[in-house]
C-alpha cells in the first residue's frame, strides 16, 4: 500500500512541499486548508502536472479532515507568516491556537502518524503539538534545522566557490536569530572549513545565516521563505518514509540530553521510520556552549508565554 502524508496549509509552503512528495513519488498527499477551493484546486493542478513530469501518486485537495485518515506523516504549515521587522516569537499567540486546534484532529484521525511542524515559532509549536497529540516524543518533531544548515552551506559554498553538495554542516539550537552554527562540524568532503574561509568571514557567514529568515522576509515584504523550508521539509518526510537513518539536525524533544529538558530544541538526531530514533550529543566548545545556553533561554521563556490553557496540558 502506498504511504500517505497530510500537508496541513495549502499556502506556500504547503504546496511547494507536495509538489517536491510529487516529484520524488514518495506518497499520496492530501493537502487541507480552510480556504474552500485552493487546497482542492491546487492539488487538481499539481495532479494533472503528473502524465507530463511522470509521476504517479494520488493528490487529494479538501477542507476536511476525512480524507486525511490515517496518514503516516502529517506536515503542519499552516499558521500566519512574518512581515517585515517582525520577530518569529511575534506569531505565538495566533499560531499557537491554529496548531492546536489542527493537531487535536490530527491525533484522532491520524493516531500512528509522525508528526513534522513548520509553523512558527516552530520550537514551541513542536512542543505545542507533542503537548496537545499526547503521541510519543519521537513522532512530534520540528523542521528548521536543516533549513538553516541549507543556507550555511549555500553561503560557505559560494564564499569558498566549491559546489553546495561538498558541503557539510551541523547547526543546533532554536529556530531563531540564536541558532548555534557549529563551525567545529562544518566541513568542506571532510576537510576543515577553517582551511578554506578565515574566521572572520566565517563569523558573517554565521550571522547572515542566523537573519537568514529575515532576509528573504525583507526582500519579499508580502510572507517568508518557501522553496527551501520546503525542501527541508520534504527531506524529513523522506527520510522517515523510507527509513533512511539521515543524521540531521531537527527540532526534538529534550529529556536530559544536553543538560536540558522539557522543551523542544534543534539537536543532530537519527531520522528514520520511527521519527527521532535518537538523539546524538556531540562535544561543544566553550563559545558553542555558551551559545546554546542562550538560545535554550530563548525557547524556554516562548514555551513560557504560551496561552495559560496550553502550558497547563
Ligand atoms: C524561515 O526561516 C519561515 O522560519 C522560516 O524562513
Amino acid at each position: 500500500m502506498r504511504k500517505k502524508v497530510t500537508i496541513i496549509g495549502a499556502g506556500f509552503v504547503g504546496s511547494t512541499c507536495a509538489h517536491w512528495i510529487a516529484s520524488k513519488e514518495l506518497a499520496d498527499v492530501v493537502l487541507v486548508d480552510i480556504a474552500e477551493g485552493i487546497p482542492q484546486g491546487k492539488g487538481l493542478d499539481l495532479l494533472q502536472a503528473g502524465p507530463i513530469e511522470g509521476f504517479d501518486i494520488q493528490i487529494t485537495g479538501t477542507n476536511g479532515y476525512e480524507e486525511t485518515a490515517d496518514s503516516d506523516v502529517v506536515v503542519l504549515t499552516s499558521g500566519a507568516p512574518r512581515k517585515p521587522g517582525m520577530t518569529r516569537e511575534d506569531l505565538l499567540a495566533i499560531n499557537a491556537d491554529i496548531t492546536a486546534s489542527n493537531i487535536e484532529k490530527v491525533a484522532k484521525t491520524s493516531p500512528n502518524a509522525t508528526i513534522i511542524i513548520v509553523n512558527n515559532p516552530m520550537d514551541t509549536m513542536a512542543y505545542l503539538a507533542y503537548k496537545v497529540s499526547g503521541f510519543p516524543k519521537n513522532r512530534v518533531m520540528g523542521q528548521g534545522g536543516i533549513l538553516d544548515a541549507g543556507r550555511y552551506r549555500t553561503f560557505i559554498a559560494k564564499e569558498a566557490g566549491v559546489s553546495v553538495e561538498d558541503v557539510q554542516a551541523m547547526l543546533m539550537g532554536g529556530h531563531g536569530d540564536e541558532m548555534v552554527p557549529l563551525p567545529s562540524f562544518t566541513t568542506i568532503s571532510g576537510i576543515p572549513v577553517t582551511q578554506f574561509i578565515s574566521p572572520e568571514r566565517l563569523a558573517e557567514i554565521v550571522e547572515r545565516t542566523k537573519k537568514g529568515g529575515g532576509e528573504i522576509v525583507g526582500l519579499l515584504k508580502t510572507g517568508s521563505a518557501y522553496y527551501a523550508p520546503a525542501a527541508a521539509t520534504v527531506q524529513m518526510v523522506e527520510a522517515i518514509l523510507k527509513d533512511k537513518k539521515r543524521v540531521v539536525p531537527v527540532s526534538a524533544y529534550l529529556e536530559g540530553e544536553y543538560g536540558v529538558s522539557g522543551i523542544h530544541f534543534g539537536v543532530p538526531v537519527l531520522l528514520g521510520a520511527g521519527g527521532v530514533e535518537r538523539i546524538l550529543e556531540v562535544p561543544l566548545t566553550e563559545s558553542e556552549t555558551a551559545l546554546m545556553k542562550k538560545s535554550v533561554e530563548l525557547v524556554t521563556g516562548s514555551i513560557a508565554a504560551l496561552p495559560e490553557k496550553y502550558r497547563s496540558l
